[in-house]
């Protein structure tokens, strides 16, 4: 695995294997690596010539200082585990490198897309995911690249992007990788006390009863259910429990609104922020 630190030197490299004809499969993470990571890195290994993969904590995209500044991070674990996975490019550029004008300008707008949930209650988080992954996508310009259905709407977000922006680059949706008792994998998990990380599948385990009650309950009804189920759970606040539709992520408000029906949920445990998703229909 080659490492590269400025742009200018992982863009040479490419330009490179391009020109032999090689394809690039990409998957930019935020490092903390974990299984969920690995299984979008296989999968951008088997589809193209070369997995490049980006290591770069993006604080533009974080609302919560706290939160950028507890993020975890271990570059010398990451690159173990990537090299497992047999990538071939690892970009892990410093902050100066990727920003360095004095103060990021540039906006998009994704309309009602950006507006509930995580564009809801993170203000100016998808602008930033937007701002690098775009940066992003013009380095290493890619031919596919791999995000995780975990970050339903920033998968939405990055489609929406690409589709703008004309960005000539396929985005592959991957499916979330849960833990075995059903936590969906997070570089945040690291966060959670032994306690909390006892009591967190409640999450997964709440979401998959939701389902369970489709036939009997309207979507409202179902997301009343959900928030009362918490309301015992003194460890857990959830910030939301929404049910929308797959591409706008719009509420739905009868089941048949829809094609597609997803339902998630935004539930600090403790000091932590995690999210989650399911299907309905
Ligand atoms: P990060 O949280 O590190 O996630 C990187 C990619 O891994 C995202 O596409 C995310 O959806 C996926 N992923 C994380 N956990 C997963 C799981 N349990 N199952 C499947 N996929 C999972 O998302 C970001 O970083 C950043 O916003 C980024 C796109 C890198 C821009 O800064």
């Amino acid at each position: 695995m080659l490492t590269f630190d400025t742009i200018q030197s992982v863009k040479e490299f490419l330009s490179v294997k391009k020109g032999e004809g090689k394809t690039t499969g990409f998957v930019p993470t935020m490092g903390a690596l974990h299984e969920g990571h690995l299984e979008l890195m296989r999968r951008a290994k088997k589809e193209n010539d070369l997995l490049a993969v980006s290591v770069f904590v993006n604080p533009i995209q974080f609302n919560n200082p706290e939160d950028l500044e507890k993020y975890p991070r271990d570059l010398e674990k990451d690159k173990q585990l990537l090299e497992s996975v047999g990538c071939d490019v690892l970009f892990a550029p410093g902050v100066a490198e990727m920003y360095p004008e004095k103060e990021v300008t540039e906006k998009f707008d994704f309309g009602k897309l950006e507006q509930v949930m995580e564009g809801a209650f993170r203000p100016g988080h998808f602008n930033g995911v937007a701002v690098v992954v775009k940066r992003l996508f013009n380095i290493i310009e890619p031919n596919k690249a791999y995000f995780g259905e975990k970050d339903f709407q920033q998968l939405a977000i990055i489609q929406k992007l690409t589709e703008m922006e004309k960005i000539p680059v396929t985005v592959v949706p991957c499916p979330i990788v849960r833990e075995t008792d059903g936590l969906a994998m997070s570089s945040r998990n690291q966060r959670l006390t032994p306690e909390e990380r006892k009591i967190a599948p409640f999450i997964y385990q709440t979401l998959k009863q939701a389902v369970e009650l489709k036939n009997s309950m309207s979507p409202n009804e179902v997301k009343q259910w959900v928030i009362e189920r918490f309301s015992d759970k003194p460890q857990f606040t959830p910030e939301y429990f929404e049910i929308a539709d797959d591409r706008l992520l719009q509420p739905v408000f009868n089941w048949k609104d829809a094609e597609g029906v997803v339902g998630f949920i935004a539930v600090f445990l403790g000091k932590v922020r995690l999210i989650d998703n399911i299907r309905f229909y």
